[in-house]
C-alpha cells in the first residue's frame, strides 16, 4: 500500500521525468492574487505564467500545493467532518505546460501515471469532457480505449474551469474513479451524480483563453495546460477506501486525537475526530503562513476554524486543551514534505494552546446560553439573529460555529437577523467615533471602512503583493480616477506598506496598475484603513483595478533594523540603569532611531559604552525574532513591555529576541527582549548589522534621549569618524593611534606659547612698541603716563598699568588698547596719590571719549571699555583733566 507521502513523490518524480520542474507549493496567501482569500489551486502560483504577463526558465512544472478552501469563494467550512471528503486543507498534486505541450500529452501523461504507475485498474476509470470538445474525445479514444459510454460530455461549468470571474480558463476533461456498486451514486451528469461510488480524482484543464473584466474573452498567446488532483481522494482509492479520512495520513491524525483525548476514534465521537484532524491541518499551515487569529480578514477565518475545532475538542468532554498537542503528530506526518511546518512548531503549538485556552473560558457559558435560548423556543424553531449576535459578540462564537452546534440539534439561525444585529453594532461604533474627536476628514475613511472594510496588512511577511483598489481619495472626496499629476490618497483591501504607528514610519514604495503609476510617499491609519498617501507619475488609476504594490525594501530593511535594535537598546537600558527606565516615545526612521525613556540623569560614557556593546552583543547572537499573538494580560505576565499609558485591543503581537546565557531555549525566562509591538522587525538580530550609539541628551524632565545608528547608516558614520580621524593625523604627520598624544602635546605647548607671546606683548608694549619708551609728563605735579597699544588685548592692560606704576614710583598711567574695532581702557595711580586722584576718575572720562559708558574698579586700579580707539588722544587729555582737578 502507498503511503500519502509516497503517492506524493511518486507523481513529482513521474513529472520530474518528462522534463518538468518541480516547483515547491507557494504560501496559502497568495502573493499575486488580490481577489484570492487563500490559494485554493495549484495553478494560483503560476497565473501570470498562462497569460504571458510572466516567464520562466521553464515551460513545464509540477507541484504538490497546500490548499485552504475555507472563507471567500470557495467555502467548504460547514460540511467538514460529516463527509467522505470535504476538508478545509488539502494538497493538490499538478502538472502544468505554459505554451509548451497541449491536450495530446496531458491526456496520455494523466492516463499512464494512473494506470501504470499507480497501477489503477483502467476499466474502473471514466471521464468527462466540455461538449463541443471533440479534439479531447479523440485523444482520449486514440490513447485509452475507453468506450463511448464511459467518455460523457457536460454542457455545463463543471466542464469549463477558471479560477475566477477573470482570468485564464479553458475547458477540461475530468478522470472519474467507480469505486463500485456497493455504493450508491451514477457517473457524472446523470441524476445519481451526487453519489460516493463516482469520485472525481484529476482535473485538466486546456487554458485557451484569457476572461476580461468587461465579460469577453480572448484566446491565451499560448495554448496550455493546468491539472489538479486532490491527493487525499486518490490516497483513499489506491489505499482500498472511498473516504478520505480512512487514508493513512488523516487517520493517523484522528488516531492522535483519539489518544490525547482518551476516546475511541470510531466510537460517538467520530465526526469530532475528522474535524480536529481537518482542522488541525489547515490552522497549523495557515500559522505557518503568517495567518495569525484575530477579528478580521484572513485572522478571523483563522479563528472560526480554530474554534471550531475546539469545541468538537469539547464536545469530546476533554478537560484540557487539547488542539496543540497534536502539533507534533502533524509535523512528523507533513514536515518532511512541508518545512514550514516544522520551523513554526512552537509558534503553531503556542497559538493553538492561547486561543483555546481563551476560548473555553467562554465557551461553557456560551453553550449555556445557547440551550437557554433554544429550551425557550417552539420545537424546532430557528434561533433568532439576536442571540447567534450576542454569541459572536459576547462570547466569541462566530457565526458558523454557532450553526454548526445547531445542526446536530437540526436548527438553522436566523442569518438576516444576524446581520441587523452586526450592522447596528457597526453603526454605534460609527457614532462612538465621530464623538471621538478625530479630523472631520477621516470621515471618508469611515465610509471606506463600512462599505469595503479594514484594510489587511500583508507586510509582516513580504514587501510584495498585489491588492484591489477600494477607494481614491483627493482632498477629503472619493474620486472615480486620479490622473497623472495628482496627489491622492489609495486605499486597498490588503497592502504590504506599513502605515505609521508605534514610532515606526510608514512606508514608501509605488503602486502600479495596468493603467497608471502611483508613487507612495507615505502610508498612514485612519479608522483602520491604510492610507498610501502619493502622486501619480503615469497614466491614471482607478477604484476597483487590482494593484501591484511594492514596498521600496532597502528603506524598510533599514526601518526594520532600527525597530528590532529599538527593542534590544531598550532591553540594554535597564539592564545598564534598572528597571525604572521604560520607554516614553521612539522613533524608528530609515536612517536612524530615537528612543525616549524615563531616567533622570545623563548617561555616564561608562554606561554609554555598556549598553552599546550589549545590544552589540545580542545581534552578533544572531538568534531569530520570534512574533506571538496573546492577550495584553498573558504578555504581561510573561515580563512583556507593554507601553506606559497604551491602549491595548484584545490582542497584542508579542515580540522576543535574543537568548539570555546558559539558558535553555524556549523557556519565557531565557528571552533576552520580549515586548508589545506591532511593528515590523529582522528575521534574525544579525541582520541588523551594527549599533552605534550616537550620544544622549535631555529630553524632558526626566526623560532622556538617546539616539542611534544601525546597518550601513552605523557603518557610514563609523567610516566617516575614520575619515575625519585620518585626515588629522595625516595632517599631524603622525599614526592615528598617536593622534591623542600629539593634540595634547600640541595644546600643551601652544599653551606655553601663547603664555610667552603674551608675554613677549607685554614687554614689547612696555618699551613703545619699537618706538621711544614712553615718557613720563607732569602734570599737575603728579607723573603721568597716557599710551595707546595696539597689538594687545584688554587682558594684558592691568599687567602693563602695574609695571609702569612700578617704574614711576609715584604716579598715574592710563593705556588704551587699540584691539581692532573696539577699545579697552585701563588707569593705575600708585597708592600714595589714591587720596588724590582716583584711577576710576581717569577711566571713566577716558571712555566717554571713547564712546563707551561706566568704568570701574578701585582707586589704584580701574578698566572699562569703549566702541573705538579713534578718539584715544582725547581720551587720555580726559584723563589728564581729572589729574588737573
Ligand atoms: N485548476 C484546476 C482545479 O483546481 C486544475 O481543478
Amino acid at each position: 500500500m502507498k503511503t500519502l507521502n509516497e503517492i506524493r513523490s511518486t507523481f513529482l518524480n513521474y513529472f520530474d521525468a518528462q522534463g518538468h520542474q518541480i516547483v515547491p507549493s507557494s504560501p496559502l496567501v497568495p502573493r499575486n492574487d488580490p481577489t484570492l482569500m487563500f490559494t485554493a489551486a495549484g495553478m494560483v502560483q503560476f497565473k501570470n505564467l498562462f497569460t504571458g504577463v510572466e516567464t520562466r526558465e521553464y515551460s513545464r512544472a509540477t507541484s504538490a500545493q497546500k490548499c485552504v478552501r475555507a472563507g471567500g469563494k470557495h467555502n467548504d467550512l460547514d460540511n467538514v467532518g460529516y463527509t467522505a471528503r470535504h476538508h478545509t486543507f488539502f494538497e493538490m498534486l499538478g502538472n502544468f505546460s505554459f505554451g509548451d505541450y497541449f491536450k495530446a500529452e496531458a491526456i496520455p501523461f494523466a492516463w499512464d501515471l494512473l494506470t501504470k504507475e499507480f497501477g489503477i485498474d483502467p476499466n474502473r476509470l471514466l471521464v468527462t469532457v466540455y461538449h463541443t470538445d471533440e479534439e479531447a474525445v479523440k485523444i482520449w479514444k486514440a490513447h485509452t480505449g475507453l468506450p463511448d459510454e464511459r467518455i460523457i460530455r457536460i454542457a455545463t461549468d463543471d466542464n469549463f474551469w477558471s479560477a475566477g470571474p477573470t482570468g485564464p480558463c479553458g475547458p477540461c476533461t475530468e478522470i472519474f474513479y467507480d469505486h463500485g456498486d456497493h455504493i450508491w451514486g451514477g457517473p457524472p451528469g446523470s441524476p445519481e451524480e451526487d453519489g460516493d461510488r463516482f469520485v472525481e480524482i484529476w482535473n485538466l484543464v486546456f487554458m485557451q483563453y484569457e476572461q476580461f473584466e468587461d465579460g469577453t474573452r480572448q484566446p491565451l498567446p499560448n495554448q496550455s495546460i493546468d491539472t489538479g488532483m486532490g491527493i487525499e481522494r486518490v490516497a483513499a482509492l489506491l489505499q482500498g477506501t472511498n473516504d478520505n479520512y480512512a487514508t493513512d495520513l488523516m487517520r493517523n491524525l484522528i488516531e492522535a486525537s483519539a489518544h490525547a483525548s482518551s476516546t475511541d476514534p470510531d466510537g460517538p465521537g467520530k465526526t469530532h475526530h475528522r474535524v480536529i484532524a481537518d482542522h488541525l491541518r489547515s490552522t497549523s499551515f495557515l500559522i505557518a503562513d503568517g495567518v495569525m487569529p484575530s477579528n478580521e480578514g484572513r485572522g478571523y477565518v483563522l479563528r472560526r476554524i480554530m474554534r471550531r475545532a475546539m469545541r468538537h475538542a469539547h464536545l469530546l468532554g476533554v478537560k484540557d486543551p487539547l488542539m496543540h498537542q497534536l502539533v507534533p503528530s502533524l509535523v512528523q506526518q507533513m514536515g518532511a514534505a512541508y518545512p514550514e511546518l516544522g520551523q513554526a512548531q512552537s509558534l503553531i503549538r503556542e497559538t493553538l494552546l492561547l486561543e483555546e485556552t481563551r476560548f473555553r473560558q467562554t465557551l461553557d457559558r456560551g453553550l449555556k446560553l445557547l440551550d437557554d435560548e433554544l429550551s425557550g423556543l417552539p420545537e424546532g424553531a430557528t434561533l433568532p439573529g439576536e442571540a447567534a449576535f450576542k454569541l459572536y459578540d459576547t462570547y466569541g462564537f462566530p457565526l458558523d460555529l454557532t450553526q454548526d452546534a445547531l445542526r446536530e440539534k437540526g436548527r438553522a439561525v436566523d442569518t438576516d437577523g444576524f446581520d441587523t444585529a452586526m450592522a447596528a453594532q457597526k453603526a454605534k461604533a460609527r457614532a462612538a467615533w465621530a464623538g471621538s474627536g478625530e479630523a472631520a476628514d477621516a470621515t471618508v475613511w469611515f465610509d471606506v471602512a463600512d462599505k469595503s472594510g479594514v484594510t489587511e496588512f500583508l507586510g509582516y511577511d513580504t514587501e510584495s503583493a498585489e491588492g484591489q483598489i477600494v477607494a481614491l481619495v483627493q482632498g477629503s472626496d472619493q474620486v472615480d480616477a486620479a490622473a497623472v499629476g495628482s496627489d491622492v490618497q489609495v486605499a486597498l483591501n490588503q497592502t504590504p506598506f506599513y502605515a505609521e504607528s508605534g514610532g515606526q514610519v510608514g512606508d514608501t514604495g509605488v503602486i502600479r496598475t495596468q493603467t497608471g503609476i502611483v508613487n507612495v510617499t507615505d502610508t498612514r491609519k485612519s479608522a483602520g484603513v491604510f492610507v498610501h498617501f502619493g502622486h501619480v507619475v503615469e497614466g491614471e488609476v482607478k477604484p476597483g483595478q487590482t494593484a501591484v504594490l511594492e514596498v521600496d525594501r532597502l528603506r524598510r530593511s533599514a526601518i526594520r533594523a532600527n525597530h528590532s535594535a529599538t527593542h534590544l537598546l531598550h532591553e540594554a537600558l535597564r539592564n545598564a540603569l534598572g528597571d525604572h527606565v521604560s520607554q516614553r516615545g521612539s522613533l524608528n526612521a530609515h536612517d536612524r532611531l530615537r528612543f525616549d525613556f524615563s531616567h533622570a540623569k545623563g548617561l555616564s560614557q561608562e554606561e554609554l559604552t555598556q549598553v552599546e556593546r550589549e545590544v552589540n552583543d545580542y545581534i552578533r547572537q544572531n538568534t531569530p525574532v520570534e512574533t506571538r499573538i496573546m492577550t495584553p494580560d498573558d504578555a504581561r505576565a510573561m515580563g512583556a513591555q507593554a507601553l506606559f499609558g497604551e491602549k491595548y485591543g484584545d490582542e497584542v503581537r508579542v515580540v522576543s529576541m535574543g537568548q539570555l546565557e546558559g539558558s535553555g531555549k524556549g523557556s519565557d525566562k531565557s528571552t533576552y527582549s520580549l515586548e508589545l509591538c506591532g511593528g515590523t522587525h529582522v528575521r534574525q538580530t544579525g541582520d541588523i548589522g551594527a549599533f552605534v550609539l550616537l550620544g544622549d541628551s535631555a529630553s524632558s524632565a526626566g526623560v532622556r534621549r538617546i539616539e542611534a545608528l544601525t546597518g550601513t547608516e552605523a557603518l557610514a558614520w563609523l567610516r566617516e569618524q575614520e575619515a575625519a580621524l585620518s585626515r588629522v593625523a595625516a595632517e599631524l604627520k603622525t599614526a592615528t593611534s598617536d593622534v591623542p598624544e600629539r593634540v595634547r602635546a600640541l595644546l600643551d605647548e601652544r599653551r606655553s606659547l601663547s603664555n610667552e607671546v603674551a608675554q613677549l606683548r607685554r614687554e614689547l608694549a612696555m618699551s613703545g612698541g619699537g618706538a621711544a619708551a614712553p615718557e613720563a609728563r607732569e602734570v599737575n605735579g603728579v607723573k603721568f603716563i597716557g599710551q595707546v597699544l595696539s597689538g594687545i588685548t584688554g587682558k594684558d592692560l592691568p599687567g602693563l598699568v602695574d609695571e609702569h606704576k612700578a617704574k614711576l614710583g609715584s604716579g598715574a598711567v592710563l593705556l588704551i588698547a587699540d584691539t581692532g574695532g573696539k577699545a579697552a581702557v585701563a588707569g593705575g595711580v600708585t597708592q600714595d596719590l589714591t587720596d588724590r586722584v582716583s584711577a576710576v576718575d581717569m577711566v571713566k572720562a577716558a571712555v566717554s571719549e571713547l564712546g563707551g559708558k561706566g568704568g570701574g574698579g578701585r582707586p589704584d586700579m580701574a578698566q572699562g571699555g569703549g566702541a573705538s580707539a579713534e578718539n584715544a588722544e582725547a581720551a587720555i587729555a580726559a584723563a589728564e583733566n581729572i589729574l588737573k582737578g
